[in-house]
């Protein structure tokens, strides 16, 4: 297999080539990432010693770069991660959300079919659908009804990959993933955010009443999901992979609390995010059945791991968080006030 990642630096496309270096490590693998705030080579350090791995600095709205790579490499398969991936920042400016999100993923899908590349994974989230009520699931068939900036621009890139198909008989498949936690996740996202603010002793910002609902997976088995995807996916279909497992913020934030030994005094009640989604919850049956992938990491093993992990790579939060994230951090949270 001679395949394309992009955002091979950030969360889970450090975690994907990790995967595939383990499982494939004869594939031929390039990564171009534009290397973002949230693109970080730290990630993926660990890799050099493959031989078969290469890593290209391009953004993926770059057209001109973009095809001469596809036309050096002539890949059998693309599986799309890149992107602008926080919801709050789309909120604040939402700019790069239609850049990278919607034309990158044009320009990519243009010059797959241009190079005739065999597979086209679109990463895409739950987020598409909207949000739920206190019951339900989301499944393929949900109506897209994104909510935020983020989720906007990221249903437009499925419309893409979808016309794609349609048209011009792209070999397409793609999928809608919640939330993912684990090794490597930039500490702006809820969990890394708090378990990096419990161990300084700085307040734990909980949006609301902290009783809105994620489905939280381990990055791994959505790793797992995608290389199933990818390899047996049928052409032209929607896959869901969820975990399984609904939590509400405020337990996952008195969990990380538990597992560091630290008061729940540091919580700290703010200002909700504007047009807060309130429950997300997948239906992941299609993909269990027809494509034999289940979830395997329980969630209290998998947290408590992660904590570990931010705990024992300090250094790796230290070198991530740049003078531009503080900057961010500090204007997030200006806006949001105590209640
Ligand atoms: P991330 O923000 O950690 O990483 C994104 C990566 O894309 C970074 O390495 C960044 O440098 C790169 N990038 C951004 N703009 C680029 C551009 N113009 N050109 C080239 N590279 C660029 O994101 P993540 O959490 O790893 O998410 C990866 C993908 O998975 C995204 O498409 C996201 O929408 C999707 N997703 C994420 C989750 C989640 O819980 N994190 C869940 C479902 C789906
Ligand atoms: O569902 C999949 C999506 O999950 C992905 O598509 C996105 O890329 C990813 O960022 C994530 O989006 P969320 O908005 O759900 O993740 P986030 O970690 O930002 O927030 C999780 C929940 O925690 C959400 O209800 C908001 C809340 N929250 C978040 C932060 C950063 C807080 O209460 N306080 C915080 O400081």
């Amino acid at each position: 297999m001679n395949l394309l990642v992009t955002g091979g630096a950030g969360f889970i496309g450090s975690n994907f080539l990790q995967f595939i270096y383990e499982k494939h490590p004869d594939w031929t693998v390039v990564n171009v990432d534009r290397l973002t705030y949230a693109g970080n080579l730290e990630n993926i350090a660990h890799l050099s010693n493959w031989d078969n791995y290469s890593f290209i600095k391009a953004d993926v709205c770059d057209k001109q770069v973009l095809d001469k790579i596809f036309e050096q490499y002539q890949f059998d398969a693309v599986i799309h991660f890149a992107a602008e991936s926080h919801v709050d920042r789309s909120i604040l400016e939402a700019d790069e959300f239609i850049r990278t999100n919607i034309y990158g993923t044009y320009v990519l899908l243009e010059l797959s079919r241009k190079h005739q590349v065999k597979r086209f994974l679109n990463v895409s989230t739950d987020e598409v659908y909207g949000s739920l009520g206190p019951t339900g699931y989301f499944t393929e068939l949900t109506p897209l009804a994104p909510n935020s900036p983020y989720s906007a621009s990221k249903a437009s890139a499925d419309m893409l990959a979808r016309a794609a198909f349609h048209t011009y008989k792209q070999d397409i498949v793609i999928t809608r993933c919640s939330n993912n936690y684990g090794p490597y996740q930039f500490p702006e996202k809820l969990i890394p955010l708090m378990i990096h603010n419990a161990l300084h002793d700085k307040p734990l910002p909980v949006y609301g009443d902290g009783r809105n609902v994620r489905d939280w997976i381990h990055v791994k088995d959505h790793c797992e999901a995608l290389l199933t995807v990818l390899l047996h996916g049928e052409a032209g279909e929607v896959y869901n992979i969820g975990g399984n497992n609904e939590q509400e913020n405020i337990t996952i934030v008195k969990k990380i609390l538990a597992i560091l030994n630290k008061s729940e005094a540091l919580i700290q009640f703010v200002k909700d995010r504007p047009g807060h989604d309130k429950r997300y919850a997948i239906d992941a049956t299609k993909i269990r059945i027809k494509l034999k992938w289940e979830p395997k990491i329980p969630f209290e093993q998998g947290l408590f791991e992660t904590v570990e992990w931010y705990v024992k790579n300090q250094t790796w939060v230290n070198k991530v968080i740049t003078g531009e994230y503080l900057q961010y951090y500090e204007k997030q949270y200006s806006q949001r006030i105590k209640i």
